[in-house]
Order: C-alpha cells, then sequence, then structure tokens
C-alpha cells in the first residue's frame, strides 16, 4: 500500500509517494505564481492549485506502478487564505493569501473586541482570515453576500479530493473563529466577524479521517482501491509531523518564504501579548507555538532581483565562515511584519550605507537582518517557557552554510540538519494520510529524519552579533518615527 503527502506551498505544489513503511518513493513539482494587484495585495487562483496537483498525479502515476495501491492522502496547504465559494462550491474570487496585509484595519478592529484574543489564542492579524472576510464584506459587498463556504487552501483540496467540506485543527486555528483551547469554531468569534457556522468546514483532527477520494479521480488516476483523505494540516503543523517535532522540547527554524520558529507544546498556553501564534497541532491533544516573520528568503529573492543576481550567486561568495557584523542594517520588512511587531504598515530599510559598501556587504545585512527577525520569535517562545535546546533547520535558505552558522550564533543554539531525502511538510501531510487510512497512531509515525551536520554557534562572535541585535531593535522604533 503507498501514501501520498501533498504540500500546496506558496510558489509550488509538490507531492511525495511513500510506501506502507514511510520509506519515500517518488515526488513531482509543479510551480504557480502569486499576483499582488495592489501594494500589500497577495492573491492566488485555486484553479492552478488543481491544475498542479493534476499535473503531479499524472506524474506519479506514469513513474510509479506503487500509485496505483494508494490507500491514503494527506493535505498541508500554505495557512489563512481565503478561498470563497458560492453554494454550488464555485469559486468566487481569487484567494485572498497569508501574506496579503489589506485587512489590517479590519484585523485591529476584531482584535479589540473583548474576548476575541481569549478564545483565538491569538493576535487577529491581517493574515488571518476572518479580516480578510470583514475586507470583503467591506470591498466586495455583492461577493460577501454570496460566500457560502470559506475555505483554507488545504480545505478546498480536500473538498477537491473528496466533494466534502472538511478542515483540520491546526490550519483552522489560524482563522481566528477557532477557539484553539477547545478545538472548535467559536459562536462568539464567528458572530465577532459577521459569520456563521454554516460557512464554516467540518472539522476533524489532521491525523483523523475526513472522507474518501472522489470515485471520478480514482478511476481517473488509475488507483486500485478506495483512499482515504486525512484532515491534513497547515504547512507549519505538517512540517513539525515532518521532521518529528510533536512534544515539548521539539522544534525547527524554517527559512522559507516566510520564516518560523517553531515549538511543539504539549499544552496550550496562549500568549498572544508576545505576537507569537499558539495553535492546535495536526494530531490530537496538542498545540504548538511559533513566530513568523514574513520575509525570510523573501528578503533575499528581493535583492537577488534588483542586483540581477540568483539568490544562491549573492550568498556563495560569503563562504562558510562567519565574519562580524558592521554597522549596516537591514530591516526585513519588505511586506511588514507578524511577530514580535504586529505591524502591516512597516517597510525594510537599509541603514549605514557607505561610498564603499559592496554588493556582499548588502548581502550580509540582508542574512543578517533575518537571522535577528528569527530571534525576535525565539526569544518570544523562550520566554513563554518554550525549552528549545537545539533546532532542526529546514527550508531552501538552509542551502547556504554562511546563513545556518549565522543564525545559530544569533540564537546562541546548534542547528541541526536533515540528511538529505524527505522531512519536510509533504512527508508529514503523507504520515497524517497513513494515520488516517491505517487507524496507526499518529504520534508513532512522526519519526525524526536522520541528522547530518550540526552547525554550532561560533561563540566568538555572539557578543557582537549581541550588540547588533539591540542595534536592529533600536532601528525598528527609528523607521517608524519616520515612516
Ligand atoms: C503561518 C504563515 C506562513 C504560511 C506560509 O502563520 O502565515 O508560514 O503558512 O507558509
Amino acid at each position: 500500500m503507498t501514501y501520498l503527502g501533498i504540500d500546496l506551498g506558496t510558489s509550488g505544489l509538490r507531492a511525495l509517494l511513500i510506501s506502507g513503511d514511510g520509506t519515500p518513493i517518488g515526488t513531482s513539482e509543479h510551480h504557480y505564481n502569486v499576483s499582488h494587484p495592489h501594494s500589500g495585495w497577495s492573491e492566488q487562483d485555486p484553479a492552478q492549485w488543481i491544475a498542479a496537483l493534476e499535473a503531479a498525479m499524472a506524474d506519479l502515476r506514469a513513474a510509479h506502478p506503487a500509485f496505483a495501491d494508494l490507500r491514503g492522502i494527506g493535505v498541508a496547504g500554505h495557512m489563512h487564505g481565503a478561498t470563497l465559494l458560492d453554494e454550488t462550491g464555485d469559486v468566487l474570487r481569487p484567494c485572498i493569501l497569508w501574506n496579503d496585509t489589506r485587512s489590517h484595519l479590519e484585523a485591529a478592529e476584531l482584535d479589540q473586541i473583548a474576548g476575541v484574543r481569549d478564545l483565538s489564542g491569538n493576535i487577529v492579524f491581517p493574515g488571518f482570515t476572518a479580516p480578510k472576510l470583514s475586507w470583503v464584506a467591506k470591498h466586495e459587498p455583492e461577493i460577501f453576500a454570496r460566500v457560502a463556504k470559506v475555505l483554507l487552501p488545504a480545505a478546498y483540496l480536500n473538498f477537491y479530493l473528496t466533494g466534502a467540506y472538511v478542515a483540520d485543527m491546526s490550519d483552522s486555528a489560524g482563522t481566528a473563529w477557532l477557539d484553539v483551547g477547545a478545538r472548535d469554531w467559536s459562536a462568539d468569534l464567528l458572530a465577532a466577524g459577521g459569520m456563521r457556522r454554516d460557512q464554516m468546514p467540518d472539522l476533524v483532527e489532521g491525523s483523523a479521517h475526513a472522507g474518501e477520494l472522489r470515485a471520478d479521480l480514482a478511476a481517473r488516476w488509475g488507483l486500485n482501491g478506495p483512499v482515504t483523505i486525512a484532515g491534513g494540516a497547515g504547512d507549519n503543523a505538517a512540517a513539525a509531523c515532518g521532521i518529528g517535532a510533536v512534544a515539548e522540547g521539539q522544534g525547527f527554524v524554517s527559512l522559507g518564504t516566510s520564516g518560523v520558529v517553531l515549538a511543539a507544546r504539549d499544552g496550550y498556553k496562549p500568549a498572544p501579548e508576545t505576537a507569537l501564534h499558539t495553535f492546535c497541532h495536526a494530531i490530537p491533544n496538542r498545540w504548538y507555538q511559533m513566530g513568523v516573520m514574513l520575509s525570510a528568503t523573501d528578503s533575499l529573492n528581493w535583492l537577488g532581483r534588483i542586483t540581477g543576481t540568483a539568490p544562491r550567486d549573492l550568498t556563495a561568495p560569503l563562504g562558510e565562515t562567519l565574519q562580524a557584523p558592521t554597522d549596516l542594517r537591514f530591516l526585513p520588512y519588505l511586506s511588514g511584519e507578524r511577530t514580535p511587531h504586529n505591524d502591516a504598515d512597516i517597510r525594510g530599510s537599509f541603514t549605514g550605507i557607505g561610498a564603499d559598501t559592496t554588493r556582499d556587504d548588502l548581502t550580509r545585512a540582508v542574512l543578517e537582518g533575518v537571522a535577528f527577525g528569527l530571534r525576535d520569535s525565539f526569544d518570544a517562545l523562550r520566554a513563554t517557557g518554550a525549552t528549545l535546546d537545539q533546532l532542526i533547520a529546514i527550508g531552501g535558505g538552509t542551502g547556504s552554510r554562511y546563513w545556518l552558522k549565522l543564525i545559530a550564533t544569533v540564537l546562541g543554539v546548534p542547528l541541526s540538519l536533515p540528511k538529505g531525502g524527505e522531512f519536510g511538510a509533504a512527508l508529514g501531510a503523507a504520515r497524517l494520510g497513513m494515520a488516517a487510512a491505517t487507524g496507526a497512531d499518529a504520534e508513532t509515525l512522526m519519526t525524526p529524519p536522520d541528522l547530518g551536520d550540526t552547525i554550532m554557534p561560533d561563540t566568538a562572535l555572539r557578543a557582537d552579533f549581541d550588540a547588533a541585535y539591540a542595534k536592529f531593535r533600536a532601528a525598528y522604533a527609528g523607521i517608524k518615527a519616520v515612516q
């Protein structure tokens, strides 16, 4: 029997087929675009997700005969996106994504309503789903009037796969409509946002049975038996499942489009005042906390775009030996920031540029700015009592050894690298699919990957980076004063 994990990412969909013992068999990836029709807007047409999914299924079917023995699927998705459906299940407008900050006024309004933070366990960030619907109600009332269901991106794929409206707890926790402690839609939160429970999908745990694969898809994809669809997960919870971060003391730092420092928590310990996110995990009775910065590799990609240089060609000349910080600072707030500032208006900046500043200097400053942003999240997590003595590093940015050494030094903890192979959100999702299909204990399936190199902090440079970090913190206030 085989199982499939689908990672519906911001820039593409990745599908991973695994065997019954969890061994990867094959992958397929297809990319799509994000559109930014206005500053701060970020949208995607869900039809692109379906096209990518169908193309990936065709690839896996052609390359791997074991695809026909598929028995379980789990979907992980980029979180918070508002996919609006009418009563026939048709998409009403492009999905408004997690890094879209147009609804910052609506978010601030919701965030101030008494009881909202207590029930949702979180600040209502502009990227969350509830304020997006308030924005649509205000600016696109004719669309709002036709909204029969609001689905997160992963739940939209669940709908495509099963025909049913079902979402998991970990993703739903990022809507600001879920009572995150009780793991159920909250009547009060829905009412605060002008929404109704019948507009929400049914809820299941990520590792639980959400439905069966539609017969027409099973036939078209050449499958030989019934296929269970799991509840699935938000991408960060799925990545935690992929690296076995399910219990206290386990966590990761993810260098993707967004930058995330995540700690699995045994209980529900919300700390909204820190701007940390406290969400349900994808397995029952577990939660996790994370700090999220909006522009991690996105900051380096931006520098690459404006200098006409591929990001890897920016970092390669730095070598692997960490250099002390200079007075050149970069604030990585290209799309505003969530943790720790909850500030949709702030924008990035360079300070300290001199006539002698080189492209390599700019690159180092960008890498440092992202590392300092991660430290904001890391310090906030530690202040809530999370024990993080070491972290697994994942995501596209981990290709740069210089960046890893820098982050290990700035955070003051060793970073372990998975040895290779599969360990990300797609693997976590496939494991959820396996748990749902076989009834196996989900927590037992979430094992850590084989670890390869461990990157140790450079203790000799730690004090220099502490001092630069203090200046980074102070620079935020300075930028606020002039923006
Ligand atoms: C988490 C968040 C991002 C997205 C995209 O709150 O917004 O990490 O899930 O990956």
